[in-house]
């Protein structure tokens, strides 16, 4: 969603502030805007459009200066267009504001600063931010912005730059993340660690109720009752700074293809080899607390959400602990019964969805005990929850999440396996997958390397339908979901995933000749029924793509097109058998000429509910 960049340095800040918005474009938008400082006049550009079609027309002897703040905007209040787009201004234009978040009373002190003769220019909450610092932003900036913090409900990180000030930018902090990026005398404000690539070395998280005066040699940090606080630097990490392609025409394609090495590396990172067993000693949930727990409620949306239908199959099968998947969205609504007993497990990529961190929150409230797989740990769940599972997938761009779902998998089978040695339930199965943990990574290089010439020829086959249909059993119903989310938000086909049993009972009515169906049939019990159901689809004419074991003789009669995966246990499978749908859902995305690493109408970190 939204992104901020803001740079006050010794070089011209319009480059670096192009450059931040850039690097935050994965995280979708509709419009971009800059204000730079020339240390006479605030200036501002801004219009609805890419980047690459609005930096060309924003003129660097105009937008001189060293100060600068820069936005992406997604829109929320009002229409994207080049009047709402950030930076917002005052009246005088005394003041330039980009904003992320939601101002929840935007609609009563709007009334209120009309009453007192504000003109309004935009539908956007974040006007009123301006109008407000525009009062006391000038003469006393740390009063400013405590005046909004105490005024302002809702979540929102805000830069500022004052026209009296051409050396400083306020930056102001309340639920939405907020970074201070500290580079060579100069410094930069961002809301994503990306958009400071190449420029800082080490980051000061802004905390929650914190206000930043951030000037080119200087960084001072204060609370919400005025007084200082300690700046605390962490290094930028070496994974923390990839940001380019590596050769490959997209992020989606790059991070598909990092799968093994991430997988060899979380499996070889929590794994004990020589006691054979998962090792997470830095969390605060021991044997005996796991012993403790009496239900595990897994939440999080979207992709991250079918992670949790796979986490709550593998928690339940092999620690025996009741386990649920829910919708972090629809979690309050159903007022779980929640309390130390209770372990909620939020899965996310970002460790920013809304929706996720507010189930956290209720979690808390009720005194659940809290766990958060995550691929970025220093987050705003990261923060909130008792310990923290990092999946280090290392930054994900595409919109389209693929190595962070295989790395959720993986982390949370090593939890269901830990959890399991806890409670006293590792049995044969348990076994037999600490055993073959260590294939994954080749078998998803064998399926990459397997599948590239089957994926052409049904993308040939499949590229023009209007529908489609995902069909799996087991822990591989979960990879039916994500394999047609995939499909749909990257090229815009519409994919059904369902668990196959639920076939005959409704979506059977849809399969025709020009609905094609993708099948999961690769493992465990449920190969031979799951061809059962291929049967009933071909028996309707229905054009099938089956997902096999190699070596499987029974696939090719079935089916019009195989995809061979390598033969792992059940609970294994479901890593690998993700990855050809992604593959096909990206060779549909390209041959239909879609925008695949930014696909319309999605935002890569959805930061409001
Ligand atoms: C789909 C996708 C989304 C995210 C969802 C949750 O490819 O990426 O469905 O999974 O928005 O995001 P995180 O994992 O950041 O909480």
């Amino acid at each position: 969603m939204c992104g901020i960049i803001g740079y006050v340095g010794r070089s011209q800040a319009l480059p670096v502030l192009v450059q931040g918005i850039r690097l935050l474009s994965y995280r979708g938008y509709d419009s971009a805007g800059v204000a730079v400082h020339d240390g006479t006049t605030l200036r501002i550009e801004k219009d609805r459009g890419r980047i690459s079609d609005l930096a060309p027309r924003w003129d660097p002897a105009t937008l001189a200066g060293s100060t600068g703040i820069g936005h992406t905007r997604w829109a929320t209040h009002g229409a994207p267009n080049r009047v709402n787009a950030h930076p917002q201004s005052d009246a005088a234009n005394v003041v330039a504001v980009v904003h992320n978040g939601i101002l929840e009373n935007d609609l009563a002190l709007r009334e209120e600063l009309e009453k007192a003769g504000v003109t309004f220019r935009s539908d956007t909450d974040t006007e009123v931010f301006a109008h407000l610092f525009a009062r006391d932003g000038g003469k006393d900036p740390v009063a400013a912005a405590r005046e909004l913090l105490d005024r302002c409900h809702g979540h929102f990180a805000l830069a500022f730059v004052h026209a009296d000030h051409p050396e400083r930018i306020v930056a102001v902090r309340r639920g939405s993340p907020l970074l201070l990026g500290l580079g060579v005398r100069e410094n930069l404000v961002a809301s994503d660690l990306r958009a400071l690539a190449g420029r800082a070395d080490a980051v000061v998280e802004l905390g929650d109720d914190q206000i930043a005066i951030v000037e080119a040699d200087d960084v001072r940090v204060l609370d919400k009752s005025g007084s200082d606080v300690e700046v605390v630097r962490r290094p930028v990490e070496e994974h923390e700074r990839e940001t380019d392609k590596a050769g490959f025409a997209h992020f989606m394609a790059k991070e598909i293809h990092e799968q093994p090495e991430r997988q060899y590396e979380l499996v070889h990172g929590r794994m004990d080899t020589v006691r054979g067993h998962a090792r997470f000693d830095d969390l605060p949930l021991q044997a005996a607390d796991w012993k403790r727990i009496e239900r595990v409620d897994l939440v999080a949306c979207g992709t991250a959400y079918h992670a949790c239908l796979y986490g709550a199959y593998a928690l339940e099968r092999l620690a025996r602990i009741p386990a649920r998947a829910l919708m972090a969205h629809e979690y309050d609504a159903r007022q779980p019964r929640l309390d130390d007993r209770t372990l909620v497990i939020a899965v996310s990529q970002s460790g920013e969805t809304a929706d996720t961190k507010v189930a956290v929150e209720l979690a808390l409230r009720e005194k659940a005990r809290t766990l958060a797989v995550l691929n970025v740990p220093h987050s705003a769940i990261g923060r909130l929850v008792e310990g923290v599972v990092d999946m280090h997938a290392g930054p994900e761009v595409g919109v389209a999440s693929t190595k962070a779902y295989t790395g959720m998998l993986t982390s949370l089978l090593l939890l269901a396996l830990a959890a399991a040695e806890a409670r006293g339930t590792t049995n044969d199965e348990a076994r037999e997958l600490i055993a073959a943990l260590d294939a994954v990574p080749d078998a998803i290089r064998r399926t990459l390397a397997r599948t590239e010439g089957v994926v052409a020829d049904v993308v040939r086959e499949i590229y023009r339908a209007g529908n489609m249909l995902y069909l799996g059993r087991g822990p591989d119903a979960a990879t039916a979901l994500e394999g047609a989310l995939k499909m749909k938000e990257i090229s815009y086909i519409h994919a059904e995933g369902y668990p196959a049993g639920e076939m005959k009972h409704g979506p059977i009515a849809l399969v025709s000749f020009d609905m094609p169906t993708v099948a999961i049939a690769t493992a465990g019990p449920w190969r031979d029924r799951m061809l059962g159901n291929v049967r009933e689809v071909k028996a309707r004419d229905g054009l099938v793509v089956l997902l096999a074991a190699e070596g499987d003789v029974d696939a090719p009669k079935v089916a019009d097109f195989v995809l061979p995966v390598p033969s792992l246990p059940p609970l294994l499978a479901p890593i690998v058998n993700v990855v050809p749908l992604q593959v096909l859902a990206y060779e549909t995305a390209k041959r239909r000429g879609c925008d695949i690493d930014q696909p319309r109408n999605l935002a890569k970190t959805v930061t409001v509910q």
